[in-house]
C-alpha cells in the first residue's frame, strides 16, 4: 500500500510518499525557518500563509520524487492534530480536496503518534513493547508503546516543553532562531560544569516533567551579571544548561524504562535531534542493558514520512476519516 503522507502541523510544510508504512519513497520538507527567524519564533499567520504556497509544490515534488502519479497513491494521510490551528487547516483541506477528487481514502493521524513511529521508517524499527519519549517544541511526552496505535501516556510537561525551553534560553541570549540547533552546536564550545542550572524532577516516582524553573534560573544568572554576557559566557551558559535539560530527560527515561520493566526506549521528535541527548542517552542506557532506538535527525524533526506510516497502519485496520474530520489544536485524551 502507497500511503501519500502530509504534514503542516506547525512551520513545516511536508509531503513524503511511503510504501507498507516502511519504505520511503520520498520525503519532501520545505521549511520556513528564514520567514519566522526576524520575529524569534513562529507567528501563526505567516505559517498558515506560507502553508498555502507551499504545500501544492512540495506534494508534487514528493509525488515526483517518488515517480508516482496521484492515481498509484492508495491511501493520503495527514496531520489532524495537535498544531496551530491555521496551519493544520491548510494541510487537512487540501489532503481532503484530493481525497474527494481522485476518490482517495482519507486519515487524520495525530502528530505526536507520527513521532513516535518514525522510528518504523528505519531498517530495522524497534519491537514492541517499547517506551518512548517525544520531545519536541510543543510536548515533552513519555509513552508506553505496545503496539501500532496502542499507546499510553506515562507523563508529560507540566509547564515548557524541553524544545521551547530551548528556544525561549536562545531568545533570551540573543542567539538566534530555533534555538535548539544554535544551542547544540554552542554547548559544545562550553564549560557544562561552570554552571549548575537546577533540576526539576518533580518527585521521584514522577514521569512528568518541569522545564520553566531551569528557563527561568538561566534568566536570573544573566541578569545578576555584572556585565552583559559575552560569546564565551553565552557558551558556558548554554553548555550548563544543556547539560540540565539532558540530565533530566535522560534520569526520567530510564526511569519510565524501570517502572514498566520494557527495555527497549524510542526517542523522537526535533529535541531528539540534540547530540548531546542521543549520546548521553545511549552510554547510560548501554550501562543499564537497555537498548535504544533513534531516528537519523531527519525523521526526528517534523515529516511526512512519519504521518505517511501511521497512516498506513490505520488504513489497513480499515480506519478511514470521513471529509467531515476537523483539525484537533489539541489532542483530546480519550482520543486515539
Ligand atoms: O518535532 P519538531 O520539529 O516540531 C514540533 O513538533 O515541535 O521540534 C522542534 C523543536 C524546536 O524547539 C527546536 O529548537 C528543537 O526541536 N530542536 C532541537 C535540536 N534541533 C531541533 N533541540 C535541541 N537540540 C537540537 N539539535
Ligand atoms: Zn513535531
Amino acid at each position: 500500500m502507497i500511503v501519500l503522507g502530509i504534514e503542516t502541523s506547525c512551520d513545516e510544510t511536508a509531503a513524503a510518499v511511503v510504501e507498507d508504512g516502511r519504505k520511503i519513497l520520498s520525503n519532501v520538507v520545505s521549511s520556513q525557518i528564514k520567514l519566522h527567524r526576524k520575529y524569534g519564533g513562529v507567528v501563526p499567520e505567516l505559517a498558515s500563509r506560507k502553508h498555502t504556497e507551499s504545500i501544492v509544490p512540495v506534494t508534487r515534488a514528493a509525488l515526483s520524487q517518488a515517480s508516482l502519479s496521484l492515481d498509484e497513491i492508495h491511501g493520503i494521510a495527514v496531520t489532524q492534530g495537535p498544531g496551530l490551528v491555521g496551519s493544520l487547516l491548510i494541510g487537512v483541506s487540501f489532503a481532503k480536496s484530493i481525497s474527494y477528487v481522485k476518490e482517495i481514502p482519507l486519515v487524520g493521524v495525530n502528530h505526536l503518534e507520527g513521532h513516535l513511529s518514525a522510528i518504523f521508517l528505519e531498517e530495522n524499527g524497534c519491537a514492541f513493547p517499547f517506551v518512548a519519549l517525544v520531545v519536541s517544541g510543543g510536548h515533552t511526552n513519555l509513552y508506553r508503546v505496545m503496539g501500532h496505535g496502542d499507546y499510553q501516556l506515562l507523563g508529560q510537561t507540566r509547564d515548557d516543553a524541553a524544545g521551547e525551553a530551548f528556544d525561549k534560553v536562545a531568545k533570551f541570549l540573543n542567539l538566534g532562531y530555533p534555538g535548539g540547533m544554535i544551542i547544540d552546536k554552542l554547548a559544545k564550545q562550553g564549560n557544562p560544569k561552570k554552571i549548575k542550572f537546577p533540576r526539576a524532577f518533580i518527585s521521584r516516582d514522577s514521569l512528568d516533567f518541569s522545564f520553566s524553573g531551569i528557563k527561568t534560573s538561566v534568566v536570573n544568572y544573566i541578569n545578576k551579571m555584572d556585565a552583559p554576557p559575552t560569546l564565551e559566557d553565552k557558551k558556558d551558559i548554554v553548555a550548563g544548561f544543556q547539560e540540565a535539560v539532558v540530565d533530566i530527560l535522560t534520569i526520567k527515561a530510564l526511569r519510565a524504562v524501570e517502572q514498566t520493566g520494557i527495555n527497549r526506549l524510542v526517542l523522537a521528535g526535533g529535541v531528539a535531534c540534540n547530540s548531546h541527548l542521543r549520546s548521553v542517552i545511549t552510554e547510560m542506557a548501554k550501562k543499564r542493558g537497555i537498548t535504544v532506538h533513534i531516528p537519523p535527525p531527519i525523521l526526528c524533526t517534523d515529516n511526512g514520512a512519519m504521518i505517511a506510516t501511521v497512516g498506513y497502519h490505520r488504513l489497513k485496520k480499515g480506519m478511514e476519516s470521513s471529509l467531515d474530520m476537523n483539525v484537533l489544536s489539541r489532542w483530546p485524551k480519550e482520543k486515539k
